[in-house]
């Protein structure tokens, strides 16, 4: 049957509910032909009827005069399992709906997928082979109308940095406090009074948390949302870069996934809908892939102890530049003594890698210079003997850490990348630290546009190539890509501990939003919380007590772990370090107990490779007594827990360093009651000990 005839006589079922019938989501030819969406969840509207489509660069739209042509519906019920994460299998259970679409006149087809879990929706356009074969996208016009006027967690829509802290506040107070002008981000660009980032969390006047974001970001800008604050209307953003069009397109394409979760705030901290909206892994041979706990010549260069650089030249250039004729300045970090120092620490404490940053030349040739080629990769400072360091690691049983600060210079990084990673292959480094600090050149390109979606992945993809795993930072926000590229181990992507004066209700909110894309390198394990104590002149307090910083090791999963500190202050608090020391970095199972954005989070996770439980709790403002069912334990064993906490004294701002360790007797029968100081959290360790 001729297509127009089949749109025109029939009235095809476009309504797709999840599973558990609980999310429903219903597409409709809206006016002038516009295709729309909305999502119910339990009966509350979620999203009001939104319309999609996209402006094109020379102004027609791809947005009204639709009509459909078919709707196919499916079911889909698989397990896989990741490569690592928070539990060993991941179930992927959706109802599926391909809405086909044909627009009037120019004949253009787009379909319009769904995907319909028990705890969201994800939809994205599919344009097939045509006669058009690529699409020169102005904008993307998917509208996500809220019902309402949300409380939402968001950062300010910023082409260039995520690293924000995040504002509480109702839909309609975003103009009123969004400030993309924070101190401490060297590139920022902010777009819009009401513009906000992705994963976007709120929650509805039922109580419904609802988290907006995006899967499987390939080949195109990253999106942010606008909204219209008069009728609570988010439109998407696309991130632009150089070329007028913001995203250019080869069809056949898709459209990376939309993705609207619902649920409770613990099921929003579960849910696996970004990964499963991505594909299945590609690389074959994953074996050399391997969670990664490790320390850094990291926290003394960032906390101002030491620098990067060896000296203190200027004016100069990298490639004619002779280190031997300048006198070093004393105060270089990576230097052969103190790196064996750290070594020798990350060993005899079980750690797998140590980071070394400022490492190689250049460093003295960069800061604010905005210069395409500051960086080779590949020579080290007359301080740092690669080879002689890579064999000592190795010979304590442990690697060394690549980190490669680009100097927001993707072209000069493309140009190094292969011999780069050649060179780590030659001295054993598996894992490389990415950094992308400062403007994207050439200027006029942005840390998020098409361009530069490209370079990380591709970044990812070479890497896999030379079997080393990547944690990227002041790279794009991940969308679950790691199960694609499971080399992709960590990004920064968000306000992590390098930003000393955080606010303590920061890691309440980052595992229900910049979490859900994938894990971060947050760097926690912070003992010493006076900076000045060791670092002259500093007036700097980090704001969190040492049980807080313990139980993010539970709360903010991730494959690739860091003890940020310095090992003297470890060494100082060795009953609290026993913690940081048998964490496990991979688990078989994970739940969140309880869970309140900006306020607490408290999750338990059992141990990859062994019966252990581990339980993390962390906190805001308000003291609070968490309450820890053990009902998750083998109720035919006893168990000891070894509980790592708060004194009553402890507060992250007036007595950050007071903690209490001491052991309990505890089974699946156990309730434990603990007190979270302001900024405050706990840790416990729970292992088998018989029978009963
Ligand atoms: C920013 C990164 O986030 C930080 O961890 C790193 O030390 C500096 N860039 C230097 O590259
Ligand atoms: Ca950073």
């Amino acid at each position: 049957m001729p297509a127009m005839l089949l749109a025109a006589c029939s009235n095809p079922d476009s309504k797709v509910a999840s599973p558990d019938g609980a999310v429903k989501v219903e597409f409709k030819i809206a006016d002038k032909g516009m295709p729309s969406y909305s999502v119910v969840y339990k009966a509350d509207t979620i999203v009001r009827p939104s319309t999609l489509g996209f402006r094109l660069l020379d102004d027609s739209t791809l947005a009204e005069n639709f009509e459909i042509l078919g709707v196919d519906h499916s079911h889909h019920s698989s397990k896989w399992v990741p490569v690592w994460g928070e539990n060993d299998t991941i179930a992927d259970v959706y109802n599926a709906m391909t809405v086909k679409l044909q627009q009037r006149k120019s004949g253009f087809l787009m379909n319009v997928e769904f995907r319909v879990y028990n705890d969201g929706v994800g939809f994205r356009y599919v344009f097939p082979e045509q006669r058009t074969d690529s699409l020169y996208i102005a904008e993307e016009l998917t509208q996500f109308a809220m019902a309402g006027d949300n409380t939402a967690w968001w950062i300010p829509g910023d082409y260039d940095t995520q690293e924000y802290e995040y504002t509480e506040s109702h839909l309609s107070q975003i103009r009123a406090k969004n400030n993309s002008d924070q101190p401490g981000n060297v590139s920022a660009t902010g777009f819009s009074p009401t513009g906000v980032q992705t994963s976007l969390l709120m929650r509805d006047a039922n109580d419904h948390y609802i988290n907006i974001h995006e899967a499987a970001l390939i080949d195109y800008p990253a999106m942010h949302l606008d909204l219209n604050d008069t009728t609570m209307v988010f439109t998407s953003h696309l991130t632009p870069g150089i070329p007028a069009a913001k995203a250019e397109i080869k069809l056949p394409f898709s459209t990376p996934w939309r993705v609207v979760m619902v649920g409770s705030a613990t099921d929003i901290l579960a849910t696996n809908i970004i990964y499963n909206l991505n594909e299945p892994c590609a690389l074959e041979d994953v074996s050399w892939i391997h969670p990664t706990k490790y320390m850094g010549v990291w926290w003394e260069m960032i906390t101002g102890k030491s620098q990067w650089s060896y000296t203190n030249a200027e004016d100069f250039d990298l490639a004619t530049f002779d280190y031997s004729k300048v006198r070093p300045h004393g105060n270089h970090g990576a230097n052969n003594e103190n790196v064996r120092r750290y070594i020798d620490f990350a060993a005899d404490n079980g750690f797998d890698q140590l980071l070394v940053e400022g490492w190689n030349i250049g460093w003295e040739d960069w800061f604010g210079k905005e210069k395409e080629y500051v960086f080779d990769f590949v020579t080290p400072y007359p301080d740092f003997d690669i080879k002689a360091l890579n064999d000592y690691a190795r010979s304590r049983g442990i690697k060394l850490m690549m980190h490669h600060e680009t100097s927001g210079s993707p072209a000069n990084y493309e140009a190094h990348m292969d011999t780069a990673y050649a060179l780590m292959n030659e001295y054993g480094y598996d894992a490389v630290k990415s950094g992308y600090v400062g403007n994207i050149l050439p200027k006029g390109d942005t840390h998020y546009s098409q361009r530069m979606v490209r370079h990380y992945l591709d970044a990812i993809k070479r890497a896999a190539d030379h079997r080393i795993m990547v944690n990227g930072h002041e790279a794009v926000r991940p969308t679950g890509l790691a199960r694609t590229y499971p080399n992709m181990v960590g990004n920064e992507s968000a306000m992590g501990t390098e930003y000393r004066n955080m606010s303590v209700g920061h890691v309440t909110i980052l595992p229900f939003t910049r979490l859900k894309g994938g894990p971060m390198d947050f760097t926690p394990g912070v003992f010493r919380m006076d900076i000045g104590s060791f670092v002259p002149g500093s007036t700097e307090h980090k704001k969190a007590t040492v049980a807080n910083q313990l139980g993010l090791y539970v709360t903010m999963y991730s494959p690739l772990q860091m003890a940020a500190d310095l090992p003297e202050h470890y060494a100082e608090k060795p009953d609290a370090f026993e913690f940081i020391k048998e964490v496990p970095v991979d688990w078989s199972k994970s739940i969140y107990l309880e869970a309140e954005p900006g306020r607490y989070i408290v999750a338990a996770r059992r141990d990859k490779h062994s019966e252990n439980w581990y339980v993390g709790g962390v906190n805001a403002e308000r003291p609070r007594t968490a309450t820890v069912d053990l009902n998750f334990l083998d109720p035919e064993r006893n168990y000891v827990a070894t509980v790592y906490a708060d004194t009553e004294t402890a507060n992250a701002y007036t007595n950050p360093e007071s903690y209490t360790v001491y052991a309990l007797n505890v089974n699946a029968g156990s309730k434990l009651n603990i007190p979270m100081a302001t900024g405050g959290g706990f840790a416990i360790s729970i292992k088998p000990v018989s029978n009963k």
